[in-house]
Parts: C-alpha cells; structure tokens; sequence
C-alpha cells in the first residue's frame, strides 16, 4: 500500500508551497512595514577570532539565549533517559570540560558501562564528523545517539521528546525558544545543539599568549610549545582548536575496537580514531578512547616509547619506537599542556543548570 505515505508527502508538499506563497506574499506586502531586525547570528556564544567561522551557525542557523536556555535545562535532565536515571551531564561535567573525570569509561543506565572514553564537550561548532569514530554528523545530530543507546539513556529519541514536552517545566522554555508550547523532536535536537554549540573554550593562557601575552606562558611552557611544534604533534593537534578533524592511529595497540573501520567499513581507517583537542587535557584524564591511559605523563610516554607499528599508523609523523625527546623536553611539553586549561570554562555559571 504504497500510495499512502506518497499522498501524505503529496499533502506535506502542498502545505509547504502554500507556506512558502504566504511568505513570499508576506515579504511583498506593504513596504510600510517595518523590516524585522536580523536575527542574531550567535547570540550567547563567543566567537573567537582564531577559530574562523563556525560550521554550526551555517548549518543550523543561529544560537539564541532561548534556544540555548531550553538545550541547557535538556542536558541536565535526567528525565531524557528511559529511568529518568541519566542526564547527559552525568557522563559530561562541566568541571571537566564536560568530560567524565578519572573514569576510563562512563556509567548509563542501570550502571552499564559505555564503550569507549567520555570524550570533552567544547569547541563543537567548528567540528563536523564527532564520536571516537567520527559516526555523528555533528552536533545537531548527535543527541541521538547517546538517547537512543540502551546503554547510555536508553529510550527511542521521539519517545523522550514526548515524554520530556509533557513536563510542565518545559513549556515556557519552549515557547521563548520556537514559540510555540509543543516540544517536538527536531526542537529538542536543535536545542542541544544549540547549548553545545555555546560551549566555547578559548580563555586558557595559550590564547592569551596567542592574543599577544607573551607572559602568560611560562619559559619552560613556551619551550613545550617548541616541542610541540618540532614533534609534530601540531599535525594532527592543530591550534588554535587542536584538532585537524582527522581520524588517525596514534600507535596504540587495540583490543577489539576497530575505530573508524567500524563506521565506514574501509579498511585503511581499522585503528584509526578521532584526534582529540587538546584543550583542557588537564580537566578530562584518563585519555584516549578507551581510558587507558591514566596522565599526561603516561601519554608522554606512549609518544616516546610505545608506538606500535600497523597498517594505518601515520609515518612519519610517528615512527614506531617513538619520537625522540629528552626528559627536559618532556617536561616542558607537560607543561605547555596545562597553559591549555581553561578555567572560565570550566567554572563558568552560565553553562550550568
Ligand atoms: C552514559 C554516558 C553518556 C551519556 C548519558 C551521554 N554521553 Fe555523550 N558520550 C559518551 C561517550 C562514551 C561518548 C563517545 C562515544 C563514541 O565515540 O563511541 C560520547 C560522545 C559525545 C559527543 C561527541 C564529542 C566528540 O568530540 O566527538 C557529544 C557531542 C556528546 N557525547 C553529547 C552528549 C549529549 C548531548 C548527551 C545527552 C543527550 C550525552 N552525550 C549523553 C557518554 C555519554
Ligand atoms: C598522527 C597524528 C597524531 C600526532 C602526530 C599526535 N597525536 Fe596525540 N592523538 C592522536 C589520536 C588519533 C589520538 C586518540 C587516539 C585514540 O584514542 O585511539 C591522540 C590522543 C592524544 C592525547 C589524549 C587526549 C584525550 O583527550 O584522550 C593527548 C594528550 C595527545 N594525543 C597528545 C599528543 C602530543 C603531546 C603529541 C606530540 C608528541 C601528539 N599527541 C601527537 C593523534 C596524534
């Protein structure tokens, strides 16, 4: 019975046109009417220069401190999980730069353990393909994943938007936010997204040295950023977001997680992960995608000694063996890491409930 739906589409095709006369009617109506003024572009969030234009605002349209207030109250929600037990705050806390501190990997519901590594929550507008293996188009689709996953919040993503628009309390928000009371599935996606997008990181002392401090950075973190440089590490942790948006196999071995193969079924991309940004590495340990590493100093060291060669390994940005720097060196890459820690961010009261 095909010719259903095919009338139904028919139906939703003819409200669109005659919407779209109505607005185009609209538009040529009196010239009296005084032109509405241009939405804000970015609303609550900041714009740092050195990070260029964000993908977010051309993909979804603008952040507005409605939009944003509705996707913030979402996010610490317990009730969008199938037990009202999880909120995405409970594996993404701001304190961490909205990762799950000093756990290798998360707890969702009924204490399931997730998979991979809670991975930081920042800087997301500039970032397309998110996940460890890059299976997100970005931030407007992917609460999907963590609602839908019966380990993490258990519950199909069109029943909590119903569930959750039920609740008085959202009601309001909802209204400032789309004007209307009804919290539809696409609202409640595009709210999130909207609260993501906001969660912008770009006060550490490495961007006020880049905005011209030269003391904000010690001598020996201006030395680690010598290192950073001659090591490479800024070809796939390139600043100012440090990440390269690529997927890569840092020479870890693997226990049965195949990274990105998993998403796209090529076999060049087994192993290969998403380059995590840098930004707040101090906040979000333990690191890489399963947790395994417990500090910065462990990953200094899987950098210089542990790099296993396979097929997808990145020669010669990280020859097997190791890269070759001396303990000072170490020490002083240590610490350039820490000059990545925001702390606004982190404490700031406007991203939390
Ligand atoms: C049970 C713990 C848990 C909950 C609850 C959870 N997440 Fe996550 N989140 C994770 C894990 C683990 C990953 C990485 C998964 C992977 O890559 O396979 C992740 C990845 C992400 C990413 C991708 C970040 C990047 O850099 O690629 C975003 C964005 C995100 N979560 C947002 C959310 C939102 C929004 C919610 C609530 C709707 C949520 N998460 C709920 C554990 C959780
Ligand atoms: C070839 C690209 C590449 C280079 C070069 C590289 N990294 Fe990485 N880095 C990655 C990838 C990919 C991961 C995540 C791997 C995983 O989880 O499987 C990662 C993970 C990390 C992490 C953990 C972050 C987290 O949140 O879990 C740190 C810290 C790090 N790298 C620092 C460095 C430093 C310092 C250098 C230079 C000495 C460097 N990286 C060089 C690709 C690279």
């Amino acid at each position: 019975m095909p010719s259903k739906p095919v009338l139904r589409m028919q139906g939703r095709a003819l409200l669109a046109l005659l919407s779209l006369l109505a607005t185009l009617w609209a538009c040529h109506g009196p010239q009296d009417t005084p032109t509405p003024p241009a939405p804000t572009h970015n609303g609550p969030m900041a714009l740092p220069a050195s990070f260029g234009t964000p993908r977010f605002g051309a993909v979804q349209g603008s952040v507005t401190e409605a939009g944003f207030a509705l996707g913030k109250a979402l996010f610490f929600d317990p009730a969008l999980s199938d037990d009202s037990s999880t909120s995405c705050a409970t594996c993404h806390l701001p304190e961490a730069a909205f990762a799950d501190p000093g756990k290798a990997v998360s707890n969702g519901i009924f204490s399931q353990p997730t998979s991979r590594n809670s991975p930081t929550i920042q800087n997301l507008a500039w970032r397309a393909e998110l996940m460890w293996d890059g299976r997100s188009p970005g931030v407007e689709h992917q609460p999907m994943l963590p609602i839908g996953n019966p380990g993490e919040m258990g519950q199909s993503f069109t029943t909590t938007a119903t569930k959750v628009g039920r609740l008085i309390r959202y009601q309001p928000l909802t209204r400032a936010a789309y004007g209307s009371d009804t919290l539809t599935p696409a609202r409640l996606l595009n709210a999130l997204a909207q609260y993501m997008a906001t969660l912008v990181s770009a006060q550490s002392p490495f961007d006020a040295y880049l905005r011209g401090d030269s003391t904000a950075l010690s001598a020996q973190q201006r030395q680690g950023l010598r290192v950073f440089n001659a090591q490479g590490c800024g070809r796939c942790h390139t600043p100012p977001l440090f990440t390269d948006n690529s997927f890569r196999n840092n020479g870890l071995d693997h226990f049965g997680d195949s990274g990105r193969y998993a998403h796209t079924r090529q076999l060049a991309d087994i192993f290969r992960f998403a380059v995590p940004t840098l930004r707040n590495a101090a906040k979000s340990a333990p690191y890489m995608h399963d947790g395994r590493f417990a500090t910065l100093g462990e990953v200094l060291s899987h950098y210089r000694r542990g790099i296993l060669a396979s097929p997808s390994l990145e020669r010669p940005l990280l020859p097997p063996g190791g890269l070759r720097f001396s303990d000072a060196d170490s020490a002083a890459l240590h610490a350039f890491l820490l000059g990545l820690t925001d702390e606004a961010f982190c404490q700031n009261p406007k991203f939390r409930p």
